[in-house]
């Protein structure tokens, strides 16, 4: 009798906790990875609607920007669109100059740019010159950019197309299986217009290896800052309700975990995934460079010249189109870059401007941008992206 009870008793048990974790699962978006309002943008933003320029805003909205903060606004006319950074959408410590954010507002340009073709405009942008400060105490909106459209001819590049495919990937990448060099020369190649950014490619074993190892020091050291972790986890969505929400920030979806894996996390209590993320083997990071046959890095004359970020951006943008509309996948790696930041804000010397300097080899470039890429081993999920109506002014 007593037994029977405690079987019952315990199929009771087992029914709720399946049926909790069933509940968890579905609260928690694990069944519903690239859905939602805050997937939305990402799908309708080719429909054909007669809402005119703000076709390429829509376009420039799925572009990358630093933990995923999406810092722009877009005032549209029928012959203008005017971009302004909010500098409120910040992570803080973590990118102390906004250096990053106007990278990303520039990624945005890139996009609205490849959209003005691809929709029958011909685009003249003007950056407006500045140099970059601290974060200001009451940040606001600050105007960078203006494109004037006009009429032209229609010209869908298949960068244009890649748009809605380029997608961050943080999984490990085929070591094997090296980058065409026809590919490599056209990377090499997208900055050569411009002769404010050089794009550095590394692809022999021993130079990869010093750059993943820089890189890989300034990820612990950078995140051992207090300050720096607020900045950044301000934007870390771990709730799918937050996610659905907000339409910002890093989420686990995007995090480059197998689906099972992903699945876990998602259902995991926030401590339990932060002991988890915590755990693994020390040098995961470098090996996860490593495992990309090329990085490349981006440099500037100056890292803080504000239309150099932005053309730094958009380079980053066309390369990761080029690199998607070719059937690879990359990721940007900044932390060597962002320790440059973190040492010139805390008045350090400064030690990483000096390693990756050395690594370009060349006193006239700056590094401000680096990254891998190669083929995936996994998908790259798509990230939320607020809509155009939050964005436009
Ligand atoms: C200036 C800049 C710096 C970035 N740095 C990193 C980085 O160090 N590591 C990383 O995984 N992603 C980095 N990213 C990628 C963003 O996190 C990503 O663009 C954003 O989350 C949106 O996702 P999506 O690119 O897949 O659309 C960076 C992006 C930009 C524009």
């Amino acid at each position: 009798m007593r037994r029977r009870l405690f079987m019952k008793g315990a199929g009771i048990v087992t029914v709720v906790v399946a049926g909790g974790g069933v509940w968890r699962a579905c609260d928690q978006g694990v069944f519903s990875v690239g859905e939602g309002p805050a997937y939305e943008p990402w799908k309708d933003w080719r429909t054909e609607s007669n809402d005119g320029a703000l076709a390429l805003v829509r376009a420039a909205i799925l572009a990358a920007s630093p933990h995923n903060t999406q810092p722009w606004l877009f005032k549209v006319t029928a012959s203008s669109i005017e971009l302004s950074i909010d500098m409120r959408r910040n992570v803080g410590a973590l990118d102390p100059f906004l250096r990053e954010e106007h990278i990303g507002m520039g990624c945005a340009l890139e996009n609205l740019m490849l959209a003005a073709a691809a929709n029958g405009y011909q685009a003249t942008a003007t950056l407006l010159p500045g140099k970059l400060g601290p974060i200001p105490a009451e940040p606001g909106p600050q105007f960078l950019a203006r494109v004037d459209l006009a009429a032209g001819k229609r010209d869908e590049s298949e960068l244009y197309d890649a748009i809605p495919r380029r997608h961050t990937n943080r999984g490990a990448f085929l070591p094997q299986n090296p980058i065409p060099p026809q590919l490599i020369d056209s990377l090499r190649s997208l900055a050569s217009g411009d002769p404010n950014v050089r794009i550095f490619l590394f692809t022999s074993e021993a130079d990869r290896k010093k750059i993943a190892e820089i890189s890989s020091a300034a990820n612990t050291e950078i995140y051992s800052d207090q300050e720096v972790d607020r900045g950044s986890q301000r934007w870390i969505r771990t709730r799918w309700g937050d996610v659905q929400k907000y339409r910002d920030g890093l989420t686990i979806d995007a995090a480059g975990e197998p689906p099972i894996a992903t699945g876990i996390a998602k259902m995991m209590p926030l401590a339990m995934l932060k002991w988890a993320a915590s755990r693994g083997p020390k040098n995961r990071y470098s090996r996860l460079m490593m495992s990309a046959p090329l990085i490349g890095i981006l440099a500037v004359h100056d890292r803080y010249d504000r239309q150099d970020c932005l053309r730094a951006g958009r380079i980053w943008q066309r390369a990761h189109l080029l690199a998607t509309a070719r059937g690879l996948a990359g990721r940007p790696c900044n932390e060597a870059a962002e320790m440059i930041d973190h040492e010139k804000a805390l008045g350090k010397p400064p030690l990483r401007a000096a390693l990756l300097g050395e690594v370009l080899g060349d006193a006239a470039w700056q590094p401000t941008f680096v990254f891998y890429m190669g083929y995936p081993t996994l998908t790259a999920r798509a990230s939320p992206r607020r809509p155009v109506e939050y964005v436009v002014v």
